[in-house]
């Protein structure tokens, strides 16, 4: 289709499965992520630089190198964003909860404001959210991570008020269990943990959530999809999972 698509936190999981499926489309692609060296093996094609969200500096040269490179942006796609650990607040220490605030909430709004203003002026963009299932429903030793998703509802509800009449649309897709890396981030790199989060039961592949962003982004101009909220068939909750063993 050839929209210029920026997808921030490219370089696994959910961001790299749309980048493979808008590069399908035909679309020009700029992805970003602190570990920029993996970039170049998800797209060949691709505009990829190093972009870490909590740093203004950073989110700022990325933007631009990305305007630079493929022009206007049609489609951001925010998927940058961690949980680490598992503490209940009152075991909590603050190093965590600020990673991902700092990230999941603060750096999401960078990355927004920046590309907001040219999509206004240009009566046509799209700001797609990585949410989750989590924003909706909290769990224990979930708390901060939960409320760092539920922040974003607001976020996208006041962004959709305040461009209303400039063509600019904004989806939330917020997915239930998702077998990528996030796992493996939230416990430090305990591989067994984060296996332990999926056994038994069938997760969704990051490629079936990128489904749902690609299926948003090629509706017509005149329709936004609000939310979507997609969990696994073996999944009822958070914390309600079928497992089979
Ligand atoms: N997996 C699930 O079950 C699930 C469910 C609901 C929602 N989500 C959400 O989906 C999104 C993607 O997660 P995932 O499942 O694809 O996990 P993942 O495989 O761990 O991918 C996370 C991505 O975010 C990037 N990232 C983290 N901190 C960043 C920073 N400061 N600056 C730039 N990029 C950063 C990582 O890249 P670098 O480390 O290279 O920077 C990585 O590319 C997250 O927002 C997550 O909260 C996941």
């Amino acid at each position: 289709m050839n929209r210029h698509v920026v997808i921030t936190g490219a370089s696994s999981g959910i961001g790299a499965a749309c980048a493979h499926a808008f590069e399908k489309e035909g679309d020009r692609l700029s992805l970003g992520a602190r570990r920029h060296e993996r970039l170049s093996a998800v797209s060949k094609t691709a505009f990829c630089s190093e972009l870490d969200v909590t740093d203004k500096a950073s989110v700022a040269r990325f933007l631009q190198a990305a305007v630079d490179a493929n022009g206007p942006i049609d489609l951001l796609i925010n998927s940058a964003g961690l949980a680490r650990g598992v503490e209940k607040i009152a075991e909590g220490t603050g190093e965590a909860w600020r990673e991902m605030i700092e990230t999941n909430v603060l750096g999401l709004l960078e990355v927004t404001r920046l590309v907001l203003p040219q999509m206004v002026a240009r009566k046509t963009g799209h700001i797609v959210v990585i949410g989750s299932l989590a924003g909706h429903k909290a769990y224990i030793g979930g708390g901060v991570y939960c409320g760092s998703k539920r922040a974003l509802q607001p976020i996208c509800e006041a962004i959709r008020m305040e461009t209303l009449g400039h063509n600019v649309r904004v989806t939330s897709v917020d997915p239930g269990l998702v077998e990528t890396e996030f796992s493996i981030v939230r416990f430090r790199g305990d591989h067994k943990r984060a296996d332990a989060v999926y056994a038994g039961t069938r997760p969704m592949h990051a490629a079936d959530v990128a489904d749902c962003v690609l299926w948003a982004a090629n509706r017509p101009a005149h329709v936004n999809i609000d939310t979507i909220v997609v969990m696994p068939t073996d999944q009822a909750s958070p914390q309600m999972v079928h497992r089979a063993t």
